[in-house]
């Protein structure tokens, strides 16, 4: 029997393209460059299964061009907002994630920003950088104290579970948690953590606030102007989930104004593409969406998408089907 044709959309880790090649006709983007719409949509019509990452949207127009070649959407990453999910189950394609496997290593990254936040490490280097720092004083670039303050957690997923994991056991932080279904008792107990019944009751009780929901229309904007104002004067926001949950122009604001303290990125609305506005905020830290960048993590995901690749293609319900 003929392998399945698959694409494989950038590169990934060597070993999983190895078995990748090995198990499967594939297609690997030795280029390493996004693949643009044209592009995409005529892969979807030529290959079994499409192995795409956060990078490439994949909208109504080019699922309606997928049946009947492409039959699955096999994601590198756990969010999938960049697929309409809509039409996938539309037109019959399975999608799957790869969850779990880049939690701890997101979490890691979400505390690392929300402490380079508060104790203004961005500022600190930018200044030695530059060749500015004029040596100790009792004064200078003094920051946030951590330990024993409240952490609000937007979505209590597995991200957002470790984070509280972090913060709590860490650094003996309050947890107090959003998210749109009931917390189990026994996974709010293990961080002593509370739920609060919605945004605007949480955003006031908070010295910071991190983000771990889904991203996508449903959650665009979820954090606004008028949330923003909701926060504690001097409060951090940390978004390591999706750029579109913040408006950014009124993260902007917020920060350039100081109403809130702070704000740590890794994720952005438009991505590689930064709002201007938020490059002249010196108490914001930005990295480049590094939320899973490890070697651990990068290949754990890749061999989870070949699993789910491979009990699709031998007749089983992929492990991490969402449609
Ligand atoms: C994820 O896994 O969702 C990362 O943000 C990369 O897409």
């Amino acid at each position: 029997m003929a392998k399945p044709r698959i694409l494989v959309t950038r590169r990934w880790p060597r070993a999983v393209e190895a078995q990748l090649a090995d198990l499967f006709d594939a297609d690997l983007n030795s280029s390493d460059r996004p693949l643009d719409q044209i592009s995409l949509r005529q892969a979807i019509q030529h290959y079994d299964a499409v192995l795409p990452t956060v990078t490439d949207r994949i909208g109504a127009a080019t699922l309606e061009l997928a049946r009947p070649q492409a039959k699955i959407l096999a994601n590198y990453g756990v969010g999938y907002s960049h697929i309409d999910m809509a039409s996938a189950g539309q037109h019959g394609i399975v999608v799957t994630n790869t969850p779990d496997v880049l939690s701890e290593c997101t979490a890691d990254l979400a505390m690392t920003l929300l402490l380079m936040t508060a104790r203004r490490t961005g500022e600190g280097e930018r200044e030695l950088r530059a060749g500015r720092w004029g040596g100790w004083r009792p004064t200078h670039l003094v920051g946030t104290k951590v330990s024993g303050k409240t952490l609000g957690i937007i979505g209590y997923g597995r991200i957002g579970q470790q984070m509280a994991r972090r913060a709590h056991h860490g650094f003996g932080m309050t947890i107090l948690c959003y998210n749109r279904s009931k917390v189990t008792p026994d996974v709010l107990a293990e961080c002593g953590a509370t739920q609060i019944g919605s945004i605007d009751d949480l955003l006031p009780q908070c010295d910071f606030v991190s983000l771990h929901c889904p991203g996508g229309r449903e959650n665009r904007h979820l954090i606004d102007a008028r949330r923003l104002d909701l926060m504690r004067p001097g409060a951090f926001l940390i978004n390591t989930a999706r750029g579109e949950v913040v408006d950014e122009a009124a993260l902007a604001r917020a920060l350039w104004f100081e109403t809130i303290g702070g704000a740590g990125l890794d994720v952005f609305d438009g991505e590689p593409e930064i709002h201007p506005a938020l490059a002249g905020c010196e108490n914001l830290v930005m990295l480049p969406h590094l939320g899973s960048a490890t070697a651990e993590a990068r290949e754990a995901m890749g061999f989870r998408v070949l699993q789910n690749l491979r009990d699709f293609f031998e007749g089983r319900e992929p492990r991490d089907r969402v449609n």
